[in-house]
């Protein structure tokens, strides 16, 4: 892979023309949006493709999420059934993902061999921006290396693509948090793939229904999900509230909402769930630069706003590991 010197600017509106111009001669840029930054390359063009996979080191059957600008753009990529021009209406610009059937315009290196398209039209004003001046649909998944949780900051995406990319937007922090919701609208049910931002009630109160996919249903649909995602490379252990404990050895950090089940050696503690979304993957980056050994994560409960993705991402950074149980709390 070619070395790059990698440039962080602030988005002025000189270095989101850099970034149009790097996006049109098939080089990547990592951009902010409301979820988590996206590493951006041109959606039309396949070497952008290979470029991404290749910097991320991504499993080719994993499909990148393609970004446009408005609801127009999104109809020239994808063919927008009644149900997703509905979802469309009710959620976009934001952290919703559509995935309808793709015309063709989006080469099929982007699309890990479906024959559908993941659209989504994002909210933050320099994602918006870039994909506007560039004038092509922007094929971006988070800009982290596979595997890692989702960059939601600039120093973030910096100490996993230094010299791999040659530009980053630093637009600060990600106000969600976490990465999009991704709902398959190609039948007539819409059937959620991963939860996110939007949450399963708000899709219910908007179109009337929804369904989840798990298991092998969700292998079939998004087959890029069996892979490992989210992981800091400091073990995450879930704890439910439900039992007694036993404390970790070493230096424990600690994620919830809850007082802390044990004595630890670092807490963040998040008043709510958006706010546990917001913190979640910058405290796994922080507690790993900080040299925690083992990172206790409460797991909320289910059905609750943000709760489903939050227990989504910890079971899956977590492998699904608890704490080990005790009979006396420690
Ligand atoms: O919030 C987000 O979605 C962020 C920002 C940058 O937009 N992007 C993101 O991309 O999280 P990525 O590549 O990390 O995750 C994309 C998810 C994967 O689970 C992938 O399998 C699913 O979307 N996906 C994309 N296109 C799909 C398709 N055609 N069918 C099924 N699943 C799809
Ligand atoms: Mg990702």
């Amino acid at each position: 892979m070619e070395r790059e010197i990698t440039r962080v600017l602030t988005p002025s509106e000189g270095a989101l023309r850099l970034g149009a111009d790097l996006i049109l001669s098939g080089r990547l840029v990592a951009m902010p949006t409301e979820t988590v930054y996206g590493l951006g390359g041109d959606a039309t063009n396949p070497e952008a493709a290979r470029r991404i996979f290749q910097v991320k080191g991504r499993p080719l059957d994993n499909p990148i999420i393609v970004h446009v600008s408005c609801s127009e753009e999104a109809r020239e990529v994808g063919r927008m059934t009644p149900l997703a021009e509905d979802l469309a209406r009710a959620f976009w610009p934001g952290p919703l993902t559509l995935v309808v059937p793709s015309r063709g315009v989006v080469p099929r290196e982007f699309l890990g061999g479906l024959d559908t398209v993941g659209i989504r039209c994002p909210s933050h004003p320099v994602a918006r921006r870039l994909i506007e001046i560039s004038g092509v649909p922007i094929g971006a998944p988070s800009a982290n290396r596979s595997g890692r949780p989702s960059p939601t900051d600039a120093l973030t995406v910096l100490e996993d693509l230094e010299g791999l990319i040659p530009l980053i937007l630093d637009g600060g922090p990600c106000e969600v948090g976490l990465e999009s919701t991704v709902v398959d609208v190609t039948g007539s049910e819409p059937v959620i793939l991963r939860q996110g931002g939007v949450t399963e009630r708000m899709i219910v109160q908007a179109v009337g229904r929804v369904q989840v996919a798990a298991g092998e249903e969700l292998l079939r649909r998004s087959p890029g999900t069996r892979h490992r995602h989210y992981a800091p490379e400091v073990p995450v252990l879930l704890w439910d509230r439900s039992v007694p404990v036993q404390c970790p050895p070493g230096r424990v950090g600690y994620v919830g909402i809850s007082d802390p089940p044990f004595e630890v050696a670092w807490s963040v503690r998040p008043r709510d769930l958006r706010e546990y979304a917001f913190l979640l993957f910058r405290t796994f980056r922080e507690m790993e630069r900080g040299g925690a050994s083992v990172i206790v994560a409460e797991l909320p409960e289910r059905g609750e706003a943000l709760g489903d993705a939050i227990r989504d991402r910890l079971i899956r950074a977590s492998g699904g590991r608890g704490l080990a149980k005790s009979r006396s709390r420690c």
